[in-house]
């Protein structure tokens, strides 16, 4: 099962990025499930209706979100009745619209749980995400789907990297969100969790976290407020892709399996009485002969049978050594990881820049 996941898209210039690369994306791929983070899709702060409806229509299964989701009251009606949208789950349920995980179906027919979490450290003192986190997963009304994944989004990788290892093994991939800046650790935890602490944001590549340079350095520069406004250049496309290899190596073992069933055993033709047995069958007439239409019956040999099931056999034997060689060359020449080429990598473009101070996104 493939699983993408998209960091905090910002403002137009990362809508933009998701209309022209999402569907090349998830066709290349082959993916299954798609996650993205929308809490800074509308100029950066928050989302609208109107925003919403627009993203609805790409192919994207799940709308994550963070801190900024409330920046803008009129998207509250649509976390409360849409059950695509997330909110982080430890806001609480006390005067709180909308929900913070959900359960929903891939393409390929698997459930999968998506849960919404969000950090304490340098944010708003909200509901522990640890203990809430431990109450979804040990107290739900009814036990959550297998495939759990989990967008943290939260300021410091500490806290982040704390929440992977205290997950670990009961989720299938904790990945952060809320520094638009992507951090290289993705790996697999001892108990089999996947983690990355931040992926990064979709939007601006020449800005400061998706914001325009000049709105943001004087913040630092002087210390006083300012307003900022979205970058605008080329667009960095941030995303992580979550392959669960689990499922896929037991639909393998169960098609390997079959083959001595098949080629061993033989079938039940349930031929009993009058001296019959399944390996073979005594004819005999009937006392009415007339009464009764005579039946013709047309059999073959066992052998082609298992000639057929052999074929079948030989044909899956060479399938999977193609399957393995097919799979083994794509994780080593990282062909599943590295970019497409309808995707722009700024950052392979021209002298490097001067990357300025980050900022809480
Ligand atoms: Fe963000
Ligand atoms: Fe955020």
């Amino acid at each position: 099962m493939n699983i993408l996941f998209i960091g905090d898209v910002v403002g137009s210039p990362g809508r933009r990025a998701l209309e022209n690369g999402l569907l090349t994306l998830i066709d290349r791929r082959r993916v299954d499930f798609t996650i993205v983070n929308i809490e800074n899709a509308a100029g950066g702060f928050g989302l609208t209706v109107e925003l919403f409806h627009e993203l609805s229509k790409l192919p994207i299964d799940v709308f994550s979100s963070g801190n900024h989701i409330w920046d803008k009251k009129e998207i509250y009606p649509s976390l409360e009745s849409n059950d695509r949208i997330l909110r982080p789950l430890n806001y609480g349920s006390h005067g709180v619209p909308g929900r913070g995980w959900g359960s929903y179906q891939a393409l390929d027919g698997t459930d999968l749980a998506v849960i919404n979490l969000q950090g304490r450290t340098y944010m708003q003192p909200i509901e522990n995400p640890f203990l809430e986190a431990d109450r979804l997963l040990e107290e739900a009304g009814e036990p959550l789907p297998p495939i759990r994944v989990v967008d943290f989004h939260c300021e410091i990788t500490s806290e982040k990297n704390a929440l992977g290892v205290h997950l670990d093994g009961r989720v299938s991939a904790v990945v952060g969100t809320h520094t638009h800046i992507p951090t290289a650790d993705d790996r697999i935890l001892p108990q089999g969790t996947a983690y990355q602490s931040d992926l990064g944001c979709t939007g601006p590549a020449w800005s400061i976290i998706g914001f325009a340079p000049e709105t943001v350095l004087p913040r630092f520069l002087t210390g006083l407020p300012t307003r900022f406004e979205v970058g605008t250049g080329p667009v960095v496309f941030n995303a992580t892709q979550i392959v669960l290899a689990l499922l896929t190596l037991i639909a393998l073992g169960s098609l390997l399996a079959a083959i001595p069933n098949g080629l061993l055993g033989s079938p039940d033709m349930h031929v009993t009485g009058a001296g019959s047995d399944p390996g073979h069958l005594e004819w005999f007439h009937d006392r009415v002969v007339d009464a009764l239409p005579r039946p013709v019956a047309i059999s073959i040999s066992i052998w082609f049978y298992k000639a057929a099931m052999l074929a079948w056999a030989l044909w899956l034997s060479f399938a999977v050594v193609r399957w393995v060689r097919w799979a083994w060359d794509a994780f080593g020449a990282r062909k599943l990881w590295q970019r497409t080429s309808g995707l722009v990598n700024p950052f392979r473009r021209g002298p490097a820049q001067p990357q300025p101070p980050a900022t809480s996104g």
